[in-house]
């Protein structure tokens, strides 16, 4: 069942969305080679706390941290660990809150350092494919537009791999609502995207072929073939002229570009 969200309702996820985008530029700020993933996780569970929220991954089906930190060929759901971060490295940050009872969910892979020309041009494309799956994001519209808008540019436009086990959601009162929204699919197909519908729009591309496999510790999601994977992530209100995106880059991007440790020279061409 797929919940609409009231224009007020709306904007009380606006603000979940953007603490999660204020958290992730506080992140942006202190990423540096020597960090390790575990200080970060503290960081980021404090300034959540300060802000009234609560982290939403924490004990979410007993995930044990406030946030996701996945580093090159981890996809998704990396644990935090004392492991340090060094020059080259890629770093997804996947965050959630819980703030007045609502959820934001969003994430932003930064470099540490140059990664290289390869892996530089997987960030900015999979970050174009979100804002070309957000374009299709319209009333009148299907998920599978979104889905098609997405696995166009990332796996027929520059052969990336779309990893299939895992997907975008819808988001309010619970983290995972209806409906699913996949980065691979048919345009024209999956459920009519109405206005006051909210979906995380998640993209999760990897540099090479699209297999992975859940580690032991239940979560951490890797690729086959150990090269780097990118994930980012929005939430967007469908919208009738084009979506309302509730979660918000330019901090984080602000922040990104005044770190000298981060490695930011690309433009979005979208
Ligand atoms: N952004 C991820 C998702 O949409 C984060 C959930 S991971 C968990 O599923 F830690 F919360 F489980
Ligand atoms: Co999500």
């Amino acid at each position: 069942m797929i919940i609409l969200k009231t224009h007020a309702e709306v904007e009380l996820m606006r603000q979940s969305a953007l603490l999660v985008s204020n958290t992730l530029s506080v992140v942006a700020g202190v990423l540096k080679p020597g960090i390790t993933t575990l200080a970060l996780d503290k960081l980021i569970g404090e300034y959540i706390h300060d802000h009234h929220a609560v982290p939403s991954f924490l004990n979410y089906n007993g995930y044990p941290f406030n946030s996701c930190i996945s580093v090159n060929d981890v996809v998704v759901h990396g644990f935090p660990n004392k492991k340090e971060l060094r020059e080259g490295d890629i770093v997804s940050v996947d965050i959630g809150v819980i703030l007045h009872g609502w959820h934001g969910d969003h994430a932003y892979t930064f470099a540490i350092g140059d990664p290289g020309k390869d892996v530089m041009q997987l960030i900015r494309v999979t970050k174009e494919s979100l804002y070309k799956g957000i374009e299709k994001t319209i009333a009148g519209n299907r998920i599978g537009d979104i889905s098609f808008a997405i696995q166009q540019h990332t796996e027929k436009k520059h052969e990336y791999g779309v990893v299939r086990e895992l997907v975008g959601h819808g988001l309010g009162k619970n983290m995972h609502e209806d409906p699913q929204v996949p980065n691979y699919g048919k345009r024209g197909s999956g459920a009519k995207l109405k206005e006051g519908m909210v979906l995380a729009i998640e993209p999760m591309i990897n540099l090479g072929k699209k297999e992975v496999y859940t580690e032991s510790d239940g979560w951490t999601v890797r690729t086959k073939d150990g090269k780097p994977s990118v994930h980012f992530e929005h939430d967007v209100c469908v919208r009738k002229i084009e979506a309302d995106i509730l979660s918000d880059y330019a901090p984080i991007e602000a922040a990104e570009k005044s770190n000298v440790n981060l490695f930011s020279e690309y433009e979005i061409v979208a």
